[in-house]
């Protein structure tokens, strides 16, 4: 580590609570099971709201779980040191988070039965969302201004590289039958539909009152709230104080930060990179 972060197979990855050889180890040695449940995404796309949704359908709508068992814990990041630890250890039906780009997940996974939830969100709230965080978390490289961090995204000089190679790379799973793609734009628009959906992929059916229960407690207010969910409980080693992962919990919240020149250069990097995909899968687009 040079710069600010962990570099690992040429991709920048944030430098605390990361180490090389855990990398190495999540990514070639970890044994994902048939029984297993996997979110992915590319960070800042919603993926803590997706883990508390998950949780909740798991419990059919019981709040015991996500009130008393904090998130990280519950769902546990495959490429983090601490929550390679605890899957490791973890028996039975496991929840499990990650952020890997495609080409660095476990070889594992082909070959095995576990389903996989992708979320993925408008690339400029990401970059907006992203900003905030790596600002007042201290997990990684902190960007000293919006500009700054807006040249990175389209270099992919932030955490976990770039979100057009992310995008890509996941992208090329999505007509498989144990991987689900989502975005977080639709579950803003239809957030009971969404869940509704979320429930059928995995094959859990709930009653109206508990389909309820997962709304209610899974909605930005609700979150924001509980800490063992919206990570404030974190030490002050990792974050600001008073810093919440529920910050603004909106679509759109790009227009107003980006200038319409740095819009107009993402757009047009957008163009290029997504090139062939088709429109109707993003609904941002
Ligand atoms: P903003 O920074 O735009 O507010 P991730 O979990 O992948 O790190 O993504 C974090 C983003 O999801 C943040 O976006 C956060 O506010 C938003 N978020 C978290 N919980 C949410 C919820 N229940 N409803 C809507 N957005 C939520």
């Amino acid at each position: 580590m040079t710069d600010g972060y962990l570099w690992f197979e040429g991709l920048p990855f944030p430098s605390i609570d990361y180490s090389y050889e855990g990398l190495k180890e999540a990514c070639t040695k970890f044994v994902i099971k048939d029984e297993d449940t996997v979110m992915v995404s590319y960070p800042k796309s919603g993926t803590h709201w997706l883990i508390e949704i998950l949780c909740l359908i798991h419990s059919k709508g019981d709040t015991t779980w996500i009130r008393s068992v904090s998130i990280w814990d519950r769902a546990p990041w495959l490429e983090i040191d601490t929550g390679y630890k605890l899957l490791k250890e973890r028996e039975g039906p496991r929840f499990l988070t990650s952020h890997l780009p495609f080409h660095l997940f476990p070889k594992s996974f082909f070959t095995s039965k576990a389903k996989v939830i992708y979320i993925m969100r408008n690339p400029k709230d990401v970059l907006v969302s992203g900003y905030y965080y790596w600002t007042t978390t201290k997990f990684s490289k902190k960007p000293e201004s919006l500009e700054q961090y807006f040249q990175w995204f389209l270099q992919g000089y932030v955490p976990y590289g770039s979100w057009f190679e992310h995008i890509r790379g996941w992208m090329s799973m999505r007509d498989r039958e144990n991987v689900l793609l989502l975005s977080y734009e639709e579950l803003q628009k239809d957030p009971r539909s969404t869940i509704e959906e979320i429930c059928q992929f995995l094959g859990k059916k709930l009653n109206p009152e508990e389909l309820d229960s997962v709304l209610k407690n899974s909605s930005f207010h609700v979150m924001k709230e509980n800490k063992m969910s919206n990570l404030e409980t974190l030490p002050e080693t990792y974050v600001d104080k008073d810093f919440k992962i529920t910050r603004k919990g909106i679509c759109g919240d790009w227009k107003n930060h980006l200038t319409v020149a740095q819009a107009e250069a993402l757009d047009k990097l957008y163009q290029e990179k997504m090139l062939g995909f088709p429109k109707e899968l993003f609904p941002w687009e």
